[in-house]
């Protein structure tokens, strides 16, 4: 049975498979003539993408107006506005037949390229901090209190738990201090994130060739399992600040850019439809 993370991994990881494809393929029939931006199939591709970029506005708008509840969850709209961030820029990319055009079709194409493609940096950052889509944050303190608990799972003397604890602990303090400050913690954040993988590895190897007598297989799995779950929240709780800004940075950028985006788009449309 998957969980509900793992379901959600899955989808976008099929979801990234299709865009791609959908890509590569235009692409490589780009030349073959088969569409035309003015008429048929192409315009309406033009007008379909253009319709998807509007409908992902839905989101901002229901993150923001309690009213507007009853239309779907937080989490709905913000998974729909990235899967048509993406689609709309491909069904224009399709319109466009993967070439800039004149002046003001290149202008409006870069801009989309650009907000969607700033949109999948916001995406990494939003996923840093906070829990799942549905517009939770993720608070230090709770993720503090997740690492006490799993280090208070592994007080299990005689089958490597009290050791693996102790070789943990150190890094709770560590992730405190790489995360804080504001610049100077990007590079410590890095330095943080390697080790702990280094050492994830390492304790990953030294407890599956702990002898059966101190933990048998089964116990070997949990313990691992514990290991990068305790890792992944303590790098997480380093991360916690930095990236927490970066998204209010990527924020400031984000909206002038879609408002650029806006601009250009209906310039095209007036232009192409007067000439
Ligand atoms: C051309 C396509 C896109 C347009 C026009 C667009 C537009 C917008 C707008 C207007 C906002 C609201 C900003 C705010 O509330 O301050 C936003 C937020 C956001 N978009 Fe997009 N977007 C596009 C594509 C994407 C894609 C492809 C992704 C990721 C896969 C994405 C991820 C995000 C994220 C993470 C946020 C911030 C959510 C939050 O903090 O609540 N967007 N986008």
């Amino acid at each position: 049975m998957l969980s509900p993370a793992q379901r959600e991994s899955i989808l976008s990881a099929a979801i990234a498979a299709v865009v791609t494809w959908l890509l590569v393929y235009g692409w490589m029939h780009r030349g073959n003539g088969a569409l035309d931006p003015d008429i048929g199939w192409g315009y309406s591709l033009g007008i379909l993408g253009g319709s998807m970029m509007l409908l992902l506005l839905v989101y901002p708008f229901r993150k923001r107006i309690k009213m507007l509840q009853p239309i779907g969850s937080v989490g709905f709209w913000f998974r729909f506005h990235m899967l048509l961030g993406l689609l709309g820029p491909v069904a224009i990319l399709y319109h466009a037949r993967f070439s800039w055009g004149a002046l003001n079709s290149a202008v409006a194409l870069a801009a989309m390229l650009v907000v969607a493609g700033s949109g999948l940096v916001g995406r990494y950052f939003y996923s840093r901090v906070h829990r799942g889509y549905s517009g939770r944050k993720l608070e230090v303190r709770a993720l503090l209190s997740e690492m006490h608990d799993l280090l208070g799972e592994l007080v299990d003397p005689g089958t490597g738990g009290a050791v693996l604890k102790s070789r943990l602990a150190p890094f709770e303090q560590q992730a405190i201090a790489a995360g804080a400050g504001f610049w100077s913690s990007a590079a410590s954040i890095l330095r943080f994130s390697l080790d702990t993988r280094i050492a994830e590895h390492r304790l990953k190897r030294e407890i599956l060739a702990l002898p059966a007598s101190a933990a048998t297989p089964a116990r070997q799995q949990e313990l691992v399992a514990t290991a990068a779950a305790y890792f992944d929240a303590v790098r997480r709780a380093a991360e916690f600040a930095f990236y927490d800004r970066m998204l209010r940075l990527w924020h400031l950028l984000h909206l002038p850019l879609f408002f650029i985006l806006v601009a250009t788009a209906i310039l095209h449309i007036i232009a192409v439809h007067m000439y």
